[in-house]
């Protein structure tokens, strides 16, 4: 049983619809899957819902609806956004499922047994509006509390908390002699210097059931509830466990699961990559790996941690309306020109700014009249001067597609998907001058030149095949679709790197009829 290259996505709360910055972390991660895929590996792919705490708890009450009702329908909603987004993962969690409770319990267990955790009566300041304990961080500088606050009391409260000084020293050496655990550097500096500046607080890992029942009961002191980010976290092993992955079940005494998704068992854990937000870093890097070297497991090896999105340089926000629904702009363009957008506007690290015209500019620069018209031209000359069959194997575009080719694959190994994109455009652009500088309209019109004609016709069609190909993790419907006019089925399996290689095409193969990729559309207000 080979190890699969495991990749997630963070699981997003069910306390409203998606937006923009979900979407974008997933299509982020589906990219980086398929192309591990396209490059012959054997790929896991979760992602999912985190559904117990307060927040979700707050937002059913908010509905009158009870959570798990609640949850429910909602999940609908972001199953219904994945299959929007096309995203090619391998199992949806959510986290009220019973199968994460099992593997909750078995590590809350383990830590319990190995002293780890301790419960302790904690006093503070409580906003019971908000349903949290404030600091003395939240106090105005004149020891008020702020409004917003509602009515702050004195509570004390017994709770369960996790030992976390001891991990601190063998935490810094992990990050430090693993220079890619936590990328990109940026984010890598700024845990270690939190890491290196201030000693980690024991973690508080429980709820008292009474104040708040949407959780995990602790296994072993049932009046509490399992805190929503130890549950939350816990997923990623979850999915492992319940495809009966023995690095998971071994360290945690669980029983191979019965379930038909466990057979085969599949190697999964560690995972190989956590495409996390910048505002989850903390949890990610700091608490997961504690947690999981606690529990005797093996640390995932990266903690991909993208920016935040924001439109028109506000922060997105429901009551403002400073929105983007990833789902109208799917169904008024397509889903391949959203995910086109996304991935070449914003490298993964620094924060993105979503607009309206850059969209738009780029659809129309880049789609439109970048790559479909190639494959249009491409396409349409074939048929037009060859009755659309493919002429004898010419490489004169060769070395160009072989460029695009190499940087495309280092880049993708680096999960810089916006570097590739721009690499696998230099090569639309590179064919689109090829056009301009061979006139082959003009080539038609002299039958001397018909060898020159089938040369400059091959080179077209070929690279608009190898364009194809290197799409494929990024745009796949629109890779299917070039794939489609140019005669060739839709190759069997996702192992399909080696079919980059110049000279595919065969002469005497009949391409189909041209139709356009990307429409021209008129700059227009969007939804
Ligand atoms: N439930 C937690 C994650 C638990 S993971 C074990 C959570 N959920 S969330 O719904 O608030 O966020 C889910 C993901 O979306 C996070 O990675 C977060 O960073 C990301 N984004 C939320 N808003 C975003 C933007 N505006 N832009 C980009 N990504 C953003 O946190």
């Amino acid at each position: 049983m080979g190890k699969r290259f495991y990749i997630t996505t963070a699981i997003d709360y069910t306390n409203g619809a998606p937006h923009l910055g979900h979407a974008y972390e997933k299509v982020v991660t589906d990219v980086i899957a398929r192309a591990h895929r396209a490059m012959g590996e054997e790929v896991f792919f979760v992602t999912g819902l985190d559904e117990h705490g307060q927040k979700v708890q707050q937002a059913a009450a908010a509905e009158g609806k009870d959570p798990m009702t609640y949850c429910d329908e909602l999940a609908l909603q972001w199953l219904a956004l994945a299959k929007d987004l096309g995203l090619s993962n391998d199992d949806f969690i959510r986290t009220t499922e019973a199968r994460h409770k099992a593997v909750v319990h078995a590590i809350l267990s383990k830590l319990h047994a190995s002293g780890d955790l301790y419960s302790q009566p904690y006093q503070g300041w409580y906003s019971v509006k908000e349903e949290t304990f404030l600091t003395e961080k939240d106090r105005n500088p004149n020891g008020s509390w702020d409004p917003k606050w509602g009515q702050v009391i004195p509570l004390t409260e017994e709770n369960w908390y996790f030992r976390m000084a001891r991990h601190q020293d063998w935490l810094v050496a992990h990050i430090e002699a693993n220079p890619s655990f936590i990328a990109p550097a940026c984010r890598r500096n700024e845990v270690l210097g939190f890491l290196r500046s201030e000693k980690l607080a024991d973690l508080c890992i429980s709820r008292p059931a009474s104040r708040l029942s949407w959780g995990i009961p602790l296994p072993f002191a049932p009046d509490w509830v399992t805190y929503v980010w130890f549950d939350a976290l816990t997923n990623y092993v979850t999915v492992a466990a319940d495809h009966g992955d023995p690095a998971v079940l071994h360290p945690l005494g669980l029983p191979a699961p019965a379930s038909p998704m466990a057979q085969p068992p599949l190697a999964l854990w560690p995972a190989d990559i956590h495409v996390i937000g910048k505002d989850i870093i903390k949890f990610h890097a700091v608490y997961w790996p504690i947690m999981l070297h606690a529990a005797g497991l093996p640390l995932p090896l990266q903690i991909l941690t993208h920016g935040w999105w924001q439109k028109d340089g506000q922060k997105l926000s429901k009551s403002t309306g400073n929105v983007v629904d990833p789902i109208a702009v799917i169904r008024d363009w397509g889903l391949d020109a959203f995910r086109y957008y996304v991935l070449r506007e914003l490298a993964i690290g620094p924060d993105g700014n979503w607009t309206d015209e850059g969209f738009q500019s780029r659809y129309n620069a880049e789609l439109a009249n970048g790559l479909g018209n190639l494959l249009n031209r491409a396409v349409n000359m074939l048929n037009k001067y060859r009755d659309g069959i493919v002429p004898a194997p010419s490489d004169e575009l060769a070395p160009d597609a072989s460029r695009a080719v190499e940087n495309t694959s280092q880049l993708l190994r680096q999960n810089d998907l916006q570097g590739a994109l721009v690499a696998i455009w230099d090569l639309v652009s590179r064919a689109n001058l090829y056009v301009e500088q061979t006139q082959p309209f003009k080539l038609a019109k002299d039958s001397a030149q018909a060898p020159r004609l089938d040369q400059v016709l091959y080179n077209l069609v070929e690279s608009c095949r190898i364009l194809a190909i290197l799409l494929a993790p990024f745009l796949p419907d629109t890779s299917r679709r070039i794939l489609g006019q140019l005669g060739i089925p839709a190759p069997a399996h996702p192992h399909v790197w080696p079919l980059t290689a110049w000279g595919g095409l065969q002469r005497g193969h009949k391409v189909a009829a041209p139709q356009p990729l990307f429409p021209r559309k008129d700059l227009k207000p969007m939804a």
